[in-house]
């Protein structure tokens, strides 16, 4: 049983990490990159999040697997043996196609390489056939990989709508980059469809709070990598729909008339002022299709789920 291979690309620059948050902070008005959701205690929150009855994201695009798994085994693009998981974590919705999809080396790729040991370690002993590879990269910036992920076409996997947190335009500069990388390839992504504000809403405020503490711990995230002094009772979690922009936008919103110090600064707030802390973009099928061909895909096959609300698109480069 060979030993997965573990290769660290980038490392992440705290004094750059620094500087942005502060920039972020400091700028009126106030946002921060919604990476900054996951630390240890961030992902595990997002991790409960999927459990919650209002978040239908995780649930939905499930069922639509188990319902059309097969037909999306058979359109996959033809010699692509090499999968690369770009989000792994536990790898565990990836591993789902390796014998349907006849998988022949998995590349999981996170942001560190040290999130996805313990899972490849699990994913050898169960399959000793599939070479393993693990990639630690900051993939939302750039998108590239080592030798190890393979020459030959490789089919991208791209699940839980992960795609909504970029912009459009941001979008499709990094489905641009899935093209060049899946060297003649494809792409499976999972995205998130428009639907009633009354469902969309719930599912980003739910009434346990989980979402509200997800967003909240972000603060504590920032104290510690950027040396602030956010206090968590001062702020508040916000989330509605924004249907000229297509999006979710979460926000977290000073309850009164603050001051957050850090080293060499200080930025005052405003009762009721809000930090922008992520967008959930919401497509229509047609439009993600025509991004796709943007960044020169063939038009997609593409599955959903009764209702319409999440669709799984195969796209072949
Ligand atoms: C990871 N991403 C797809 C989630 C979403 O739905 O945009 C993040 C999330 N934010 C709040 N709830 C879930």
């Amino acid at each position: 049983m060979p030993a997965p291979t573990l290769i660290q690309l980038d490392r992440p620059d705290p004094a750059a990490i620094r500087a942005e948050l502060l920039e972020g902070i400091a700028a009126h008005p106030a946002r921060t990159a919604p990476k900054y959701l996951y630390d240890a205690l961030g992902s595990r929150l997002f991790a409960a999040i999927t459990e919650l009855p209002e978040y239908y994201p995780t649930r939905t695009e499930a069922a639509i697997f188990a319902r059309h798994g097969a037909e999306m085994a058979a359109a996959r693009p033809a010699g692509a043996t090499t999968l690369v998981d770009l989000g792994a974590g536990n790898c565990e919705k990836a591993a789902r196609l390796f014998q349907p999809f006849g998988v022949e080396r998995y590349v999981a790729v996170d942001i560190s390489v040290s999130y996805l040991e313990d899972s490849l370690a699990l994913l050898a002993r169960r399959y000793p056939g599939i070479t393993l590879v693990g990639v630690g990269t900051d993939f939302s910036g750039r998108l590239h990989l080592p030798p190890a992920a393979g020459a030959g076409p490789r089919l991208l996997f791209y699940p839980g709508s992960s795609i909504g947190n970029f912009t459009p335009a941001e979008a499709l500069g990094f489905l641009r980059q899935v093209h060049a990388t899946s060297q003649g390839g494809g792409l499976l992504i999972g995205v998130d469809l428009v639907k009633p504000v009354t469902v969309l809403e719930p599912a980003y405020d739910d009434p346990l709070g989980v979402t509200a503490a997800f967003n909240r711990n972000l603060l504590r995230h920032i104290n510690r990598l950027a040396g602030t002094d956010f206090r968590l009772q001062d702020w508040r979690h916000v989330a509605f729909f924004n249907a000229a922009e297509s999006r979710i936008e979460m926000h977290l919103e000073a309850l009164g008339a603050l001051t957050v110090r850090w080293a060499d600064g200080e930025r005052s707030f405003v009762r009721g002022e809000r930090i922008h802390t992520e967008n959930s973009y919401k497509w229509q099928p047609g439009d993600f299709a025509a991004l796709l061909g943007e960044a020169g895909f063939r038009p997609p096959r593409q599955w959903t789920d009764a209702q319409g609300w999440f669709a799984l698109f195969m796209a072949q480069a």
